[in-house]
């Protein structure tokens, strides 16, 4: 029960920051951790130092697209200079498999068919989705046991919500009748506004005890971070940034045990 989409449907909200750093902060609590980058911007990738590489069977791109599967999944798969953490990569390749996947057969299943084959491999796969509803983020919703929904604290952070909401309804109603809410992550909070404060107690009152605890300060560190091609937790581990990922991931390992 390890695989978890950060989705949410509107752009800049903190899902490829959560994505990369959370995943870089779960491995080194020691978990293996796979990234999967499902966006053609491919920020995960170049945020992990990963920029422009391919593994030794291509990207997710070749992932989803190719006809004759590799001789093993792995061949998807790169190590990044993070321990413990690697990457299956994006490239803008994958801008064309939002088209290129409609006429392919099980076209929302082909991200699930690699993963499922990577779970033995890994504790914990974290798959970062593009800000939009098409085929790669119903590819990332189908392959998921659960998603992780950030929420940009300042903005209106709830508008468009629905969207999502009904996306997952329908996926459940069909496609991954088990697909769960991992968490709500409230990002990029500025203490000195009562605005985020007051968008926490609308997210908490809608979401309950979904939300996480840990909020996520904005930080410029975080924004640093990825032109560096490093997780903030190795790029700056005494960042504030550093420090609420970490305590995210400890949240995150708390509750896995709590329903295991
Ligand atoms: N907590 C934070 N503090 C400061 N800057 C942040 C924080 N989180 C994210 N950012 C910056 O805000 C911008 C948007 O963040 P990010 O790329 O993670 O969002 P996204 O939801 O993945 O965007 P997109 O929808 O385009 O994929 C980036 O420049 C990122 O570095
Ligand atoms: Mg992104």
């Amino acid at each position: 029960m390890n695989v978890i989409t950060v989705t949410n449907q509107k752009g800049g909200v903190g899902k490829t920051t959560t994505a990369i750093n959370l995943a870089a902060a779960l491995a080194a609590t020691g978990d293996r951790v796979l990234l999967v980058d499902m966006d053609p911007q491919a920020n995960a990738t170049s945020g992990v130092g990963c920029k422009g590489q391919r593994a030794a069977a291509g990207t997710v791109y070749d992932a989803l697209t190719l006809t004759e599967p590799p001789a093993s999944p792995l061949d998807f798969v790169l190590a990044t200079s993070t321990e413990r953490l690697s990457v299956i990569p994006a490239s803008r390749e994958l801008a064309g498999a939002e088209v290129e996947l409609i006429p392919l057969p099980a076209r929302e299943y082909r991200l699930k068919a690699v993963l499922d084959l990577l779970r033995p491999q890994f504790d914990t796969i974290l798959i970062d989705s593009p800000p939009s509803l098409g085929l790669l983020t119903l590819n990332a919703l189908v392959a998921a046991d659960r998603v992780l929904i950030p929420l940009h604290c300042e903005y209106f952070a709830l508008e468009g919500l629905a969207d999502l909401v009904g996306t997952m309804r329908r996926v459940r109603g069909g496609l991954n009748p088990t697909l769960d809410v991992e968490g709500v992550l409230l990002t990029m909070n500025d203490d000195r506004t009562n605005l985020g404060q007051q968008v926490a107690r609308d997210v908490r009152e809608f979401f309950r005890e979904k939300v996480y605890h840990t909020v996520i300060p904005r930080n410029v560190r975080l924004a640093e971070a990825p032109s560096h091609g490093l997780p903030v937790t190795v790029y700056d581990p005494k960042s504030r940034g550093a420090e609420a990922y970490t305590s995210l991931a400890t949240e995150f390992l708390k509750r896995r045990q709590a329903v295991s």
